[in-house]
């Protein structure tokens, strides 16, 4: 029968992080074996006071409030303010199934273009796609660690002339696991306040940092123009569980109306189950925080040991401090590629998936052109229940700890090494 689709939605294609997750899984059911780093999802066990907390409340059926949950509200309001020094009030915060489909229904009700520092999360794009939004990419500097600069976003903020500008600003980031500095965000804020940017600060990976600085935020610095969006799925390992939130200053008091009456006509509330849970997550945040620290420094030991081997081989690639993500590009390779016929950062994903097993996405996935010959990697291709058992502590790991841990990523650099040693 044909049909006729929304040509927004036609012109979106399924995620591309869900793609090649599903791709690398039908090439290891074909008995392949694959190194996986295409697909970031922690890969640690939810902690057992979470799960303990879904178990104890499974009878809870009621639909419940539309922001949320008002204990869980108030818990997420106070752990905001004691871990990052915020100030928002419980009524301030909306609670809905996962970040990500917050972040779509802000980027549908707020007007205006979506600026989007590149690279960036792969959903963004897409997301303001569907409805129709134009969208001012902002290319940022490799030397750079490719923090967004204030002089970069001057410059898009101008070229968007008089409108409302919307900014998504992911820190730290994916895909490249950097963190901003206090020094930028303080110069962002300048900017951000300057044009009256309304900013979508996405900190679902604030809890897993490891360059030992505190954490540096828009909220701190432009907390009238700042709505921050976070949940379960990164820090607390439960993506799964489909639980994010988003706290909106009083100042965007409209913006919080207008999101209470979309979610009122779309998803009505979060499972109540979930909500129950992640109260134990964010009311007890005490009890589960020395698990989330020790989760993040295997994410550090992981992802420093990838950087490390891809430094050796003479990849460019910003040293990560947060996430679990790495940027490698294969610049230095360009002539060889070349002589192979690979002249894209597609054609790479697709030969380092041919030639040496190992999954990634392309630098293009990230709003980077085509030609740019960057991939993004994540880390966490390992068995993080059995990890966070035998983790002997950062400072005692060698090699011998690293192939027992971790030993798809050693086998996954193993094969780029030789695939480059090859060319
Ligand atoms: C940068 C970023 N933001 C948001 C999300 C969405 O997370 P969730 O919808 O699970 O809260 C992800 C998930 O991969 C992400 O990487």
């Amino acid at each position: 029968m044909g049909i006729s689709i929304n040509p927004q939605v036609l012109s979106v294609k399924e995620s591309a992080t869900l793609a090649i997750n599903q791709r690398a899984k039908q090439m290891r059911r074909e008995g392949k074996e694959i190194y996986h780093f295409g697909f970031g999802q922690s890969p640690f066990p939810v902690p057992q006071l979470i799960q303990g907390a879904l178990r104890d409340n499974v009878d809870k059926k009621d639909y419940l409030p539309t922001q949320g949950l008002p204990a869980l509200c108030e818990a997420i309001a106070r752990f905001y303010h004691q871990e990052f020094g915020y100030h928002f009030e419980a009524d301030q915060v909306c609670v809905g199934p996962g970040s990500k489909e917050l972040i779509f229904e802000i980027i549908y009700l707020l007007e205006g273009p979506l600026l989007i520092p590149a690279p960036s999360w792969v959903s963004y794009g897409p997301q303001a796609t569907i409805r129709g939004k134009e969208i001012i990419p902002i290319m940022t500097q490799r030397e750079n660690g490719y923090r967004l600069q204030p002089e970069e976003l001057d410059r898009a903020c101008h070229q968007a002339a008089e409108r409302q500008r919307v900014l998504i600003f992911t820190n730290p980031n994916n895909p490249t696991g950097s963190c901003h500095s206090e020094a930028e965000i303080k110069e962002l804020a300048q900017i951000c306040r300057a044009y009256k940017v309304i900013v979508i600060s996405d900190e679902i990976y604030s809890l897993i940092r490891f360059n030992g600085k505190p954490y540096a935020s828009l909220v701190h610095h432009y907390p009238e123009g700042t709505i921050v969006t976070g949940g379960l799925s990164k820090a607390f390992s439960a993506g799964g569980y489909r639980l994010g939130m988003m706290l909106i200053p009083k100042t965007l008091n409209l913006a919080l109306l207008a999101l209470k009456s979309l979610i009122s006509e779309t998803f009505s509330a979060v499972s109540a189950p979930i909500q129950y849970a992640a109260l134990a997550a964010y009311g007890n945040y005490d009890q589960v925080s020395e698990e989330v620290q020790r989760c993040a420094m295997i994410h550090k030991v992981a992802s420093e040991y990838l950087w490390e081997r891809f430094i050796k081989m003479g990849l460019n690639c910003p040293k990560p401090e947060g996430a679990f993500y790495l940027f490698p590009d294969f610049a230095n390779y360009h002539d060889k590629l070349r002589a192979q016929g690979v002249l894209t950062g597609l054609s790479i994903a697709e030969t380092l998936l041919q030639k040496a097993q190992v999954a990634v996405l392309p630098a293009s996935d990230f709003y980077f052109p085509a030609t740019n010959l960057g991939v993004r990697v994540a880390s966490v291709d390992y068995d993080g229940a059995m990890v966070q058992e035998k983790f002997p502590g950062e400072n005692q790991m060698s090699l011998e700890w690293m192939e027992q841990l971790f030993p798809n990523l050693v086998k996954g650099c193993n094969r780029i090494e030789e695939f480059l040693k090859s060319l």
